[in-house]
């Protein structure tokens, strides 16, 4: 594998000044409880206006949650019931809420516009997963690998682990990482802790902390189910990775495999891996220049899978099917759907394909016989489809992987599978 792609797990990447407390998973609280307690990530909701809600970082005793001009305590938080209501240093009043994912991804501090909720359940339920739970006598079978580029924020990510989170047997205790890409002097740090700290109690520490590790490691060795998100940005992945963590306690990260560095590296590395066989049972990109990736892509998606583009333009679709259609990938377009707030849920599904106009067909045929139907006087149609249900801004992009492409066999162009 290429030394640029790193899993940033296996390289200890760290996620911050992240705190340093660690949950087990059979600790982990199953939301039944109503309390707010400290290191609790929690939505204020403004009582009488609507304005957004704010997403607090995790709730430290001594510390105050920062609102424009103003300020709540933490502590006037921790040990509060939630839906109970917290008043600002201003005395403004504030409903307090245990986050959605939903809410969650769509306030929480970004670095880059992720995809909001809607449109990622859309998406995820484009994919239509349908994992089963892990079996007493486990079967040796191959993960079920989702592949996501780029990560950004981390919002479609977590739906994704969402969606497979049944397929995995709970996680151990997850470990606390140790370093962060952005802080440049960590290294010197680490090394000053390492000398400086020699007690026994920090021994112990260390050792207890290295087991917690590698019962972790061996235990991702085992999954069923894992999305593998990548971004070129290190500095996205690593607060991705930390929103991803942040959530729920961890719930969903022991099911995210983060990458930092190029698709190609990635994907190449891991079909020299696999000796060349696809592995990917779907792929979703979100970043720009979409249809460069495409080729690559289709190489590592298992055939039926789905490669799905996330594009702010209806344009940049055409630009998928162009490439499809030019480099005879092995992808027939599913649907195209638009998605956005002002769209409504389920998204308007769009008919973009390219066809061929009659005349022009007709012509080649008497000329020179099916054969010639190449890939010329093809035309987009590109119109919001009639009568469909307009059920919730960009576009999404489904394509098929097909097994073979019939066109590449008889000469024939097709882009629908037969
Ligand atoms: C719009 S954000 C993705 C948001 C994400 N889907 C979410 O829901 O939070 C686009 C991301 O693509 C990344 N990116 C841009 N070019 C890339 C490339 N060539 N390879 C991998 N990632 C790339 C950017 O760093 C950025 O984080």
């Amino acid at each position: 594998m290429s030394l640029y792609i790193r899993s940033l797990r296996s390289a200890g990447r760290g996620i911050g000044k992240a705190p340093t407390c660690v949950f087990a998973s059979c600790s982990r609280r199953l939301y039944s409880s109503n309390v707010v307690r400290e290191n609790d990530i929690v939505l204020l909701k403004h009582r009488t206006n609507t304005s957004a809600p704010i997403i607090t970082e995790k709730l430290q005793p001594g510390r105050s949650v920062a609102l424009t001009g103003d300020f709540i305590r933490a502590d006037d938080i921790i040990g509060k019931s939630f839906r109970e209501v917290v008043t600002s240093r201003k005395k403004v009043l504030y409903r307090i809420h245990q986050p959605s994912l939903a809410e969650y991804t769509d306030n929480s501090p970004r670095l880059v516009t992720p995809i909001y909720s809607q449109d990622a359940s859309l998406i995820v339920s484009l994919l239509d997963l349908n994992l089963t739970p892990p079996r007493a006598d486990p079967e040796d079978e191959a993960p079920f690998e989702i592949f996501e580029a780029g990560t950004g924020h981390g919002a479609l990510t977590l739906h994704l682990a969402r969606g497979i989170h049944a397929a995995n047997t709970p996680s151990p205790e997850i470990p606390e990482l140790s370093s962060a890409p952005e802080e440049s002097d960590v290294g010197y740090r680490r090394l000053k802790l390492d000398i400086e700290d020699i007690s026994e109690e920090a021994l112990q520490e260390k050792a207890a902390k290295e087991e917690v590790k590698a019962t972790f490691e061996k235990w991702r060795s085992t999954r069923r189910a894992v999305i593998h998100t990548l971004d070129i940005s290190d500095k996205h992945s690593a607060h991705a990775e930390k929103v991803v963590k942040n959530f729920r306690e961890g719930i969903y990260y022991p099911h995210v495999d983060f990458h930092v560095g190029t698709i190609e590296e990635y994907l190449s590395a891991r079909l020299i891996e696999s000796g060349q066989k696809p592995f990917l049972e779907h792929a979703i990109l979100d970043l720009p220049a979409t249809q460069s990736y495409l080729d690559i892509v289709a190489k590592a998606l298992k055939p039926g899978g789905s490669l799905l583009v996330f594009c702010p333009s209806v344009t940049q679709v055409i630009e998928c099917i162009k490439e499809v259609k030019e480099k005879k990938l092995p992808l027939f377009m599913e649907k195209t759907v638009e998605v956005g707030g002002a769209i409504g849920v389920g998204g308007r599904e769009w008919d973009v394909r390219p066809v061929k106009p009659r005349a022009l067909q007709k012509t080649e045929v008497l000329e020179a016989g099916l054969e010639a139907a190449d890939d010329e006087g093809w035309e987009m149609i590109c119109r919001p489809k009639v009568g469909v249900r307009i059920a919730g801004g960009g576009f999404v992009g489904q394509f098929q992987r097909i097994v073979e492409f019939p066109a590449r066999l008889e000469g024939t162009v097709s882009i629908t599978p037969t």
